[in-house]
């Protein structure tokens, strides 16, 4: 990959995963719209939150990057912006105790709406129609006037996304996210939760900090690292014509370059990570935190070839892998993905996605993951960092803070007969509230076990 490159230099590469639009001209008029409007997040936020994420390629923070597989206009309410944001703030205190770090807080919200799909077409009772792609190309109902590709849709998505910022905003700056207030919840949680005895232990030791700390004085009333939290959002970089309309050339702070504005950080998917394809094109080009998700396929030299194209500076923070390989597989692919790495020297956060390779159909015909599952690759992608000695960066999940039943298991023990009961997702099967932050306790009891032998213990805390 090497030639000149422009917000537009895609265009000229092979590209994957594109809506078939019925009436172009609109798409170009909606994204000639687009590219007029304020920007959603400012360049400065971006090297910010890239200076994060150098201080977790440098094994002095933790990654927590979690929301939506694909944000719908139907789950559009500021309750579900809450509770989900919320449960972040829960999963990242519990995080904090563990790692003894701070934790990275990056959210799959205010812009994750379209989805890459394994097949163009969807056939049901032999009829054919174009595969859902997310609420930002076309409608989830199995009929054709839902699935026609609908350029209007991305202003829409623009939309939405400024206003669940906006709120995001306010909950992170306005007092929400007081660590004492996040900590009451967690309280609240442990008291109703089955499973609630085994985490006893970590929540009053919490307790046990806070009080210290208001004994000293330190309080969120007179301390804003208490009182307010930072808060980024990511997505996937799928449908380039609106991620172009939302690029923008850096005019204010000293660093200059170009910014994707739409989100803080993007990804690339694995369904779209070629080499010499129009989604690596695009993100080679922004200045942005940059994720790449690496599943079982990606071979190792392929991987090197696409640090040196997206990070050709080797800046820490620039890039995190995003390993997704499955529970059980982990073994087989961390290793020589971690070894080419360091063999070369590249800068890179290791993060875990324990949803996308293990994702199971039910036998009640529902897509899900069993929480054991998600939890045994963690465990995995931690045990092999530990045994190669470079830092497990982060993890990265789809959850949400309502009570759905869409993963099977957990403390709640959803069973596959439970799943018809509250199964909401447009997408993939996410974690709920509950599931969502028994993970967390699960995982950092794991870091905290680690830490206390020294970073020899086996992760058997968390079995
Ligand atoms: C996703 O993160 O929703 C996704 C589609 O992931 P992947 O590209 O890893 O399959
Ligand atoms: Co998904």
């Amino acid at each position: 990959m090497s030639g000149t490159w422009s917000p537009d230099s895609w265009r000229g590469k092979p590209i994957k995963q594109v809506p078939s639009y019925p009436d172009a001209a609109r798409v170009t008029a909606v994204e000639k719209e687009l590219s007029g409007y304020p920007t959603l997040v400012f360049a400065g936020e971006a090297q910010r939150l890239k200076s994060s994420l150098g201080r977790v390629a440098k094994g002095e923070a933790f990654l927590l990057q979690g929301g939506d597989c694909a944000e719908s206009f139907a789950e559009f309410s500021p309750n579900n912006i809450r509770d989900t944001f919320r449960v972040l703030l829960q999963m990242a205190v519990v995080l904090t105790f563990g790692a003894g770090m701070p934790i990275v807080k990056v959210g799959r919200l205010a812009g994750q709406f379209a989805k890459p799909r394994s097949s163009d077409v969807e056939t049901i009772d032999g009829v054919e129609l174009p595969s859902y792609r997310g609420d930002m190309v076309n409608g989830i109902d199995f009929t054709e006037t839902d699935r026609v590709p609908d350029p209007d849709r991305l202003l829409k998505v623009y939309n939405q996304s400024a206003s669940t910022l906006n709120l995001l905003r306010a909950f992170a700056q306005g007092g929400f996210a007081n660590l004492e207030q996040i900590h009451r919840w967690t309280l609240s949680f442990v008291e109703n939760s089955p499973q609630g005895a085994r985490f006893e232990n970590v929540v009053s030791r919490i307790d046990e900090a806070l009080e210290f700390m208001r004994a000293c004085g330190i309080t969120a009333e007179n301390n804003q690292q208490l009182r307010e939290t930072e808060f980024y959002t990511s997505h996937e970089a799928l449908l380039l014509g609106y991620e172009q309309s939302l690029t923008r050339k850096d005019t204010i702070t000293e660093h200059g370059g170009w910014y994707n504005t739409a989100a803080h950080m993007l990804w690339v998917g694995d369904r779209t990570r070629q080499l010499d394809g129009a989604h690596v094109e695009y993100l080679r080009g922004v200045s942005n935190p940059i994720g790449m998700k690496c599943g079982p396929s990606l071979e190792t030299d392929d991987m090197l070839r696409l640090i040196d194209v997206l990070n050709p500076q080797n800046e820490p923070g620039r890039l995190t892998m995003i390993v997704r390989v499955g529970a059980g597989e982990v073994d087989k692919h961390l290793p020589r993905f971690i070894r080419a790495v360091e063999r070369e020297g590249k800068n890179v956060v290791w993060s875990c996605d324990p949803m996308h390779g293990n994702t199971i159909k039910a036998t009640s015909g529902y897509k899900t993951r069993p929480f054991d599952r998600i939890l045994g690759e963690v465990k995995e992608f931690f045990e092999v960092h530990q045994a190669e000695g470079t830092h497990a960066g982060g993890v990265h999940f789809e959850l949400t803070g309502q009570d759905v039943t869409e993963c099977i298991g957990g403390a709640q023990a959803i069973t596959d007969d439970a799943l018809a009961d509250r199964y909401h997702t447009h997408c993939d099967p996410r974690l709920n509230a509950s599931q969502s932050l028994e993970l967390a306790f699960l995982i950092a009891d794991m870091m905290k076990q680690s830490r206390v032998n020294g970073g020899t213990a086996s992760m058997a805390a968390a079995s």
